[in-house]
């Protein structure tokens, strides 16, 4: 699978960075200080665009998941250590809901390092939290154990989605950024957590950004266009339909993808539900998914590339 990490202006490309953060002595450095706070056997996990996660263990043996921003990334505008930038991230832990569809944020702060090799003095960013175990939603589309799950599993992950999501904006926050590589699916019950949260209290470009990010992970999900997340094409009702057929050919299921299906077009820059809040959306979800299934299969036509309920 391809790397669907998108490059980002004016930042060195996302592995060439963080190979020469590594190379800066930063990995040693990083862990020394887990272990000098107490988290014991820490263990560099994954690069991100703008932070390496590490996992460690606290005394009583909860396992944690450090999010550390990455050195290389400061170049980027919003990384900046400005006060609003610091206060929004002291104030995550506390401004998270506590919800089962959202991580939860144990302490957050600033780490400050100094690398023995260059000198060179560094202020990073960084947050704790309970590890979550299981995989990202972005694995999970590429994992035929996913999709056993059908329709089922489906609609729980697009409402737990929902569910988190809505947890969110009922305190009057935006989440920035609901993509399948901030979702992960707990081992065992499937159950969505959303991960990643940059609280924003900024209103309408955000909004629209969320509505789009949301809408692509939707799509995703609906269409098995799972290689190719960040360009998405639509695929035309017939194909979406044959995809999901052959893997679960009953009829219920079918009636169900179409419910689905008529819901993902309303969510249509045309459809009365575009740029609805979350809790709007919430609600519609679960109205589309059960009427829809009483009320048998839904036409549809492809206009201008989407699919809408005739
Ligand atoms: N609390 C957690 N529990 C378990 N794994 C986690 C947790 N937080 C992050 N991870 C792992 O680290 C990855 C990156 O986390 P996150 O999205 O928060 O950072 P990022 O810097 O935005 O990375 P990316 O650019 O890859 O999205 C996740 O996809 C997940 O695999
Ligand atoms: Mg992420």
């Amino acid at each position: 699978m391809t790397d669907p990490r998108l490059p980002l202006t004016g930042v060195p490309d996302v592995d060439a960075g963080h190979a020469a953060d590594e190379a800066s002595g930063l990995g040693s450095e990083v862990l020394r200080w887990l272990e000098s706070s107490g988290w014991a056997q820490p263990r560099h996990i994954h690069n991100g665009r703008y932070a390496r996660i590490y996992e460690a263990h606290a005394r009583n043996g909860l396992k944690v998941a450090v999010q550390v921003q990455a050195p290389y990334a400061l170049q980027r505008p919003k990384a900046r250590h400005t006060l609003g930038n610091y206060l929004r991230l002291k104030l995550l832990p506390w401004l998270t809901p506590v919800h089962p569809n959202l991580v939860r944020y144990l302490s957050s702060g600033v780490l400050r390092l100094k690398i023995p090799e260059t000198g060179r003095r560094l202020r990073l960013y960084y947050i704790v939290m309970p590890f979550i175990e299981g995989g990202t939603l972005q694995q999970a589309l590429g994992d035929p154990a996913f999709r056993t799950g059908g329709l089922e599993r489906l609609h729980g992950t697009i409402l737990g989605i929902l569910e988190g999501w809505s947890a969110i904006h009922a305190r009057g926050l935006r989440q920035g950024d609901i993509s399948p590589s901030n979702i992960i699916l707990e081992n065992g019950t499937w159950n969505p957590v959303l991960i990643d949260l940059r609280f924003s209290l900024r209103f309408a470009h955000k909004l629209i950004h969320e509505h789009r990010r949301f809408r692509s992970t939707l799509r995703a999900m609906l269409t098995g266009d799972w290689q190719n997340l960040r360009v998405f094409t639509p695929l035309s009702a017939e194909a979406v339909m044959a995809y999901w057929q052959s893997g679960r050919p009953d009829a219920e299921s079918t009636r169900q993808l179409r419910a689905w299906m008529d819901f993902e077009a309303a969510l249509g820059e045309n459809g009365r539900l575009y740029l609805a809040s979350p809790p709007k959306l919430l609600a519609a979800a679960r109205e589309w998914a059960s009427a829809r299934t009483e009320t048998g299969p839904v036409a549809y036509s492809v206009q201008g590339g989407r699919m809408m309920p005739r």
